[in-house]
C-alpha cells in the first residue's frame, strides 16, 4: 500500500495538558480539597485527590521525561493560587521556587511551557469571601496573576489566564456538581462568568505590563450543540438557545466588550476588548439536543449523544471527531487570532478509542492548518491518569497517554503514547499510523487508501 503523509508545520507545537490540582497532589489549600472532605457522594466512591499524580513531591520531573519520550515540544500546566497566596496578600516563595523548578526542567527538555493561572480551584480564603460572586475577586486574582508573572516571566511567556470561564460557572452554581455547589442560580452563573472574564482582562494587562511580549490568552471550552431533528424548529431552537449561554455569551464578550447575558445584569466591559493574543480551544464532544417534556425546568432542552455513536460514559456526550473543525472554523471567523487546541481527549481506559481520537481530530487540525488557519498547536489531554473532579478517579474517566496505578504510583504507556510519539516526532500523520493503530477509519481519514 502506497503511503499517504499529512504534513504539519515546522513551528507547530506539539503537546500534552495537565492542571495543578489533578496531577500535584496535597492540595490541602483549596475549595476542592474541603468538598472533596464533604463526602456524601460529591465526588465518585467518596474519593479525595489525596496523593494525585505525585507531583508536588517531585513526580512532575518523571514525567517531564515523559513529555520528551514523548517527541512533544510543549505542555500547558497550570499553577495553585492557593500555594502561591495562601492568605490574602502572602506569597509562599517555596511554592512559587518549586514551580520555577518544574518550568526549568521542561526548558531543559525541550518543552515550551504554557502556564494556566486558574484551572477551577480557588484558595479557601477566596472562596470564604464568597468566591468569584464577589466584585474584588477581579483585583485579588489581578494581584494574584501579576506575583505569578512577576516570579516566572523569565521561564515562561505564554500564559492562559482561566480555563473555561463557564464550564467552572455551570458545575459551581448551575448544576452544583463542584464548589461551591450551588443549583440552578441562572443569576449566579452569568455573574460569575462574568467575574471571570473581567479577572481575564485584568490579569492580561498586568501581564503585559510585565512581559510586554507575553502571549495571553484564554481556554474557552465548545460544545457542538447540534439539533437532534434539524428539520425540527424547535430543536434548532433550543440547541441554538444553548450554543448562545455556553459557547456564543463568552466569545461575544471577549469580541466586543460588551456582556449580554440571557439573564441578568447587563454590562459595558470595553477593559475586555483586545485582551486577547490567542485563543484556547478545548475540544471533546458534541451534544444532540431535542425538546423533552421531561426537561421542562431547562426550557425543554434534553440532550445526549446520538443513538449508535461512539460516546463517552455518563452525559459526557458523543465523541465527534468533526466538531473540533466546527469550532476552529467559528474561533477563526470570529477572532482571526492564533488559536490553540489547548485541550481535547477522550476518557477511555482501556485505549480503545483514544488512538483514533488522536487521528481524527489531528486530521481535522491539519484540514484547519491546510486552509492558512493560524493554529498554533495541539495540548493533548492528558500527559497522565489524574483526579477528574467529581468523577474522582472513576476508572471510566482515565484520560492519560499513561495509565497511572494511584497506590504505587507506576505510570504504564498505553498503546496511544506510542501513536502520539510517532506523530509528534515526525510532524505528519500517515495512512500507514491509521492503518496500524486505528484500522476502521483508513477509509474515512485516507479515502482510496485502504486495502
Ligand atoms: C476539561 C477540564 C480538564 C479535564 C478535562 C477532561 O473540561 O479542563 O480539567 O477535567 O475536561
Amino acid at each position: 500500500m502506497a503511503e499517504a503523509t499529512l504534513h504539519f508545520p515546522p513551528d507547530f507545537l506539539w503537546g500534552t495538558a495537565t492542571s495543578a490540582h489533578q496531577v500535584e497532589g496535597d492540595n490541602q489549600n483549596n475549595d476542592w480539597w474541603v468538598w472533596e472532605g464533604k463526602g456524601e457522594g460529591r465526588v465518585f466512591s467518596d474519593q479525595r485527590s489525596g496523593d494525585a499524580c505525585g507531583w508536588w513531591a517531585g513526580r512532575a520531573e518523571e514525567d517531564v521525561e515523559r513529555m520528551a519520550a514523548l517527541q512533544t515540544n510543549a505542555h500547558r500546566l497550570s499553577v495553585e493560587w492557593s500555594r502561591i497566596e495562601p492568605k490574602p496578600g502572602e506569597w509562599d516563595h517555596h511554592a512559587l521556587d518549586r514551580y520555577r523548578t518544574i518550568l526549568k526542567v521542561m526548558r531543559q527538555a525541550g518543552i515550551k511551557p504554557m502556564v494556566t493561572l486558574h484551572h477551577f480551584t480557588n484558595p479557601i480564603w477566596v472562596a470564604e469571601r464568597g468566591g468569584w460572586q464577589h466584585p474584588d475577586s477581579v483585583s485579588w486574582f489581578q494581584n494574584y496573576a501579576r506575583k505569578v508573572a512577576a516570579d516566572l516571566l523569565d521561564l515562561c511567556d505564554t500564559w492562559c489566564t482561566i480555563n473555561e470561564p463557564n464550564v467552572y460557572a455551570a458545575q459551581g452554581y448551575f448544576n452544583g456538581r463542584w464548589p461551591p455547589g450551588v443549583q440552578d442560580d441562572v443569576n449566579g452563573y452569568f455573574q460569575v462568568v462574568c467575574h471571570l472574564l473581567q479577572a481575564h482582562a485584568a490579569a492580561y494587562e498586568a501581564i503585559h505590563d510585565l512581559q510586554p511580549d507575553a502571549r495571553v490568552g484564554l481556554a474557552k471550552h465548545m460544545i457542538a450543540w447540534h439539533p437532534r431533528h434539524p428539520s425540527n424548529p424547535l430543536d434548532r431552537t433550543l440547541a441554538n438557545l444553548l450554543d448562545r449561554a455556553f459557547n456564543r455569551l463568552t466569545l461575544d464578550a471577549l469580541q466586543t466588550g460588551a456582556w449580554r447575558p440571557l439573564r441578568g445584569r447587563k454590562a459595558e466591559l470595553p477593559r475586555l476588548k483586545n485582551t486577547l493574543d490567542w485563543i484556547g480551544l478545548n475540544y471533546y464532544a458534541r451534544q444532540d439536543v431535542g425538546f423533552s417534556l421531561r426537561a421542562l425546568s431547562a426550557f425543554g432542552a434534553a440532550y445526549g449523544s446520538r443513538p449508535g455513536q461512539p460516546s463517552g460514559p455518563d452525559g459526557w456526550g458523543e465523541l465527534y471527531a468533526e466538531g473540533i473543525f466546527e469550532m476552529l472554523r467559528r474561533l477563526h471567523k470570529q477572532f482571526r487570532l492564533p488559536i490553540a487546541i489547548t485541550e481535547t481527549g477522550v476518557p477511555d481506559q482501556d485505549d480503545s478509542a483514544r488512538p483514533g481520537w488522536i487521528l481524527e481530530t489531528l486530521r481535522w487540525t491539519w484540514k484547519a492548518v491546510t486552509a492558512s488557519w493560524p493554529v498554533m498547536g495541539y495540548y493533548f489531554w492528558s500527559l497522565v491518569d489524574n483526579f477528574e473532579w467529581a468523577e474522582g478517579y472513576d476508572p471510566r474517566y482515565r484520560f492519560g497517554l499513561y495509565g497511572v496505578d494511584f497506590r504505587s504510583q507506576v505510570r504504564v504507556p498505553r498503546r496511544s503514547s506510542e501513536l502520539y510519539a510517532r506523530i509528534a516526532g515526525s510532524r505528519t500523520i500517515s495512512s500507514e499510523m491509521v492503518a496500524e493503530f486505528a484500522p476502521a477509519l483508513l477509509e474515512k481519514l485516507f479515502p482510496g487508501e485502504g486495502p
